[in-house]
């Protein structure tokens, strides 16, 4: 019986030679083994490369990793700048970082370089520029950027909780060759401790060049947080501030609200109470830097919180309004009945201090 494959295993030349059965079958028939066999080809491995290794698969799994990995530099290394770099460095992204402040240790314990110079960072020539500053800061930090040293065709991104300022100081100081991309990844190291998933991230693609590779190179970017999971919102800087302000905004300014008045947990906490709870926990992490910026550079921010100091005054009226019914009835309706109750309700309508003499004078009507 001819053997099913035969080798002669020897060097290189003369090559391998492999005898394989040759089926005289219809082509639709699957193959078989086992029938006799009556012909047999001969193939020759002219190149050992045609075998493949054994970890081909995840050979090719790497080298799809690595075309699609960028090379990002992260200028401001704070909360947020770090909390960014984490899911960049597990996604497989070369990170490179630079802050005022020394971070040597925690960006190499995050498997980031970090350098205390932007010029020699700016001559490793990232193709990704994210710009983590603080708000207040990040306008100073342009001007002083020596950006003659990166690649021109650079892809500028900003994270900054205020769009239109950004998109301005960004169109304003950076040179026309480098692409721009505003960003808002609209959760922070507190909400996005556990997943990214769902959570908002906007962006407006404010220059970006026509160039293939260019495009190319802004999908991979924006790619990092669709792969998380995250709801891509693509909208203008000027959309954003003012759905932030009523939304953002709001938020820090009650987390704030609630954390000066001194929430405590208690054994009978309500869900509603945890979830104020949570809500102080959330921003707290938060630099009043950052909430200050919320507020000086976002030009909505004001009337919002006009609107929730107008709020409050109203639900306050209301309250009141109710009680000084009562009063009032109390006055006339049932003028000796309701004598013990009386300093009580006086007392409450001046937030605790005595009235005075003409506020107990009943009305002449
Ligand atoms: N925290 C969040 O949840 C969140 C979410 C989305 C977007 N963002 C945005 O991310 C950016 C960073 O926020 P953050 O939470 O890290 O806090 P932040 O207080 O707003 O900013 C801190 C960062 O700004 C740098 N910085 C401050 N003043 C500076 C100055 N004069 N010169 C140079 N650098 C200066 C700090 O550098 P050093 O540390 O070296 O001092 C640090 O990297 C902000 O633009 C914020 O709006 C934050």
């Amino acid at each position: 019986m001819l053997p099913l494959i035969s080798a002669k295993p020897q060097n290189l030349s003369p090559p391998l030679s492999f005898h394989f059965p040759l089926f005289p079958s219809s082509p639709t028939k699957p193959l078989s083994f086992h029938p006799p066999l009556k012909y047999t080809l001969r193939l020759r491995i002219r190149s050992i490369d045609a075998a493949q290794p054994y970890d081909y698969e995840s050979h090719l799994r790497t080298q799809h990793l690595k075309s699609q990995s960028l090379k990002i530099a992260i200028l401001g290394f704070g909360n947020f700048g770090q909390f960014l770099a984490k899911t960049l460095s597990r996604q497989g992204h070369t990170l490179l970082a630079y802050s005022r402040t020394k971070y040597t240790d925690i960006a190499k314990s995050l498997g980031v370089t970090f350098y205390n110079n932007p010029h020699d960072l700016f001559e490793s020539h990232p193709e990704v520029v994210i710009l983590c500053t603080s708000i207040l800061s990040t306008e100073k930090v342009l001007q002083t950027l020596p950006f003659q040293r990166l690649k021109r065709s650079t892809l500028i991104v900003d994270v900054l909780s205020v769009k239109e300022f950004a998109k301005n100081i960004l169109l304003k100081y950076l040179p026309v060759e480098f692409d721009i991309l505003c960003t808002h990844p609209m959760f922070g190291p507190e909400s996005g401790k556990n997943s990214w998933d769902g959570l908002p991230f906007v962006y407006d693609k404010v220059r970006i060049g026509n160039e293939e590779d260019r495009i190319s190179r802004v999908e991979r970017f924006l790619d990092v947080f669709a792969k998380e999971g995250c709801r891509m919102v693509e909208m203008t800087c000027a959309e954003h501030d003012r759905h932030a302000a009523g939304s953002q905004f709001v938020t820090h300014t009650m987390g704030r609200v609630l954390e000066r008045f001194g929430l405590e947990s208690s054994p009978i906490s309500t869900k509603g109470y945890g979830t104020l709870l949570d809500l102080v926990e959330n921003t707290s992490g938060d630099s009043f830097e950052l909430y200050y910026g919320l507020f000086m550079y976002n030009k909505n921010a004001l009337e919002q919180l006009e609107r929730l100091d107008m709020a409050f005054e109203a639900i306050k009226k209301e309250l009141f309004g109710k009680l000084h019914h009562v009063y009032r009835k109390q006055l006339f309706g049932n003028a000796d009945e309701g004598a013990e109750e009386r300093p009580k309700v006086q007392k409450l309508l001046h937030n605790g201090a005595p009235p005075s003499a003409d506020a107990v004078k009943p009305e002449t009507s």
